[in-house]
């Protein structure tokens, strides 16, 4: 009886690594079919816009003044004329016109204007922008502006927060670290498994080795940001259904995470991660992060400096969000 019993559980062990398998697959399947990855079809412009202008809005940012984003200008206005046609005059689309605005009065204010790229955006400058155009660009925001409101509401904490990218040289302090992790733990995790945990990278070799990886850092102030590396353990995980549930734990978590540090006068920014398995494993073991650990993100993080230039980051109306069925 015991071994039919022993039997049965190797049984449904096989069952739920072959169904494991099947789901990534059919994951892979169905992130080809509806990513931007293969499908640009015109489901997609609004998305493909709000990416294409958010690169040119960093570049507004940016505090050293050259010429940049005239191949970006092009596909952007090329996509917003295919999402004009069909009538996705979006958000993201007026967004789009702002930024091309933004961008054209820079090209001006710098006397560039025999770029052949301005140029020709100029010369169709009324058919491009209308006046609908949603202000984008930037924002200049002071510490001493910035402190006053993280004690205030919940509502002034979270309209005054931005992605920063430059920051004090004031070394972090342990308190204020640990401070905003106990604030961040309290964040919900699913059956409160507490998967998350968290790396801040001190040594200057293994910070160089975080430099090199390629994270989306340009327009960082490399030598003040301090990295924190968000994994979640995949040992927390039972069956197929939770496949996805590490990076949604973690999402929550580097949300509460971040309002804390914010609330602590440390601004932040999120750095994409995108890394293939074997790049991550080697990373992985260059930084001493078990391998049953999954990277979720990267923090750059830094006390807030006394001047923040940041990208203004319009949002999409609340009607582009909210869906009654
Ligand atoms: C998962 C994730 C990855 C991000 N990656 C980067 C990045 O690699 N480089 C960067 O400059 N900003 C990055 N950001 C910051 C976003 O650009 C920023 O959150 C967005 O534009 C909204 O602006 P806000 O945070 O100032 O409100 C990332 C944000 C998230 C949530």
């Amino acid at each position: 009886m015991a071994n039919q019993f022993k039997e049965k559980g190797k049984i449904k062990i096989a069952i739920d690594v072959i169904r494991t398998f099947w789901e990534y697959y059919l994951d892979a399947l169905y992130y080809k079919r509806y990513s931007m990855l293969m499908n640009k079809s015109p489901k997609n412009y609004e998305y493909q816009i709000l990416l294409r202008l958010h690169g040119l809005e960093k570049g507004i940012c940016m505090p050293d003044s050259r010429k940049f984003g005239q191949e970006k200008i092009e596909v952007l206005i090329d996509i917003m004329s295919k999402a004009k046609i069909i009538g996705e005059v979006t958000t993201g689309y007026l967004m789009a016109e702002g930024i091309i605005r933004e961008w054209i009065e820079l090209f001006e204010k710098n006397h560039w204007t025999d770029d052949p790229v301005y140029q020709k955006v100029k010369l169709n400058y009324n058919e491009i922008v209308s006046d609908d155009a949603i202000d984008s660009g930037i924002i200049r925001i002071n510490k001493e502006q910035i402190l006053e409101k993280v004690n205030g509401n919940f509502s002034d904490l979270c309209y005054s927060r931005h992605s920063t990218r430059r920051y004090s040289s004031v070394p972090l302090k342990n308190s204020d670290i640990d401070e905003c992790i106990s604030l961040a733990k309290m964040s919900p995790s699913a059956c409160n498994r507490q998967m998350c945990k968290i790396y801040w990278i001190e040594s200057e070799q293994l910070r160089s080795v975080m430099e090199s990886i390629g994270l989306g850092l340009s327009g960082f102030s490399k030598e003040t940001a301090n990295y924190l590396v968000i994994t979640f353990d995949m040992k927390a995980f039972n069956y197929y259904g939770e496949r996805d549930q590490g990076y949604f734990n973690a999402g929550l978590f580097v949300m509460n995470f971040t309002y804390a540090l914010h609330y602590k006068g440390i601004g932040s920014c999120c750095l994409q991660w995108g890394q293939a398995h074997s790049v991550e494993k080697k990373i992985k073991n260059i930084l001493n992060i078990p391998q049953d650990e999954k990277i979720a993100v990267v923090l750059a993080a830094g006390y807030y400096d006394d001047e923040n230039i940041v990208p203004l980051s319009h949002r999409r109306d609340n009607e582009e969000i909210l869906y009654r069925r």
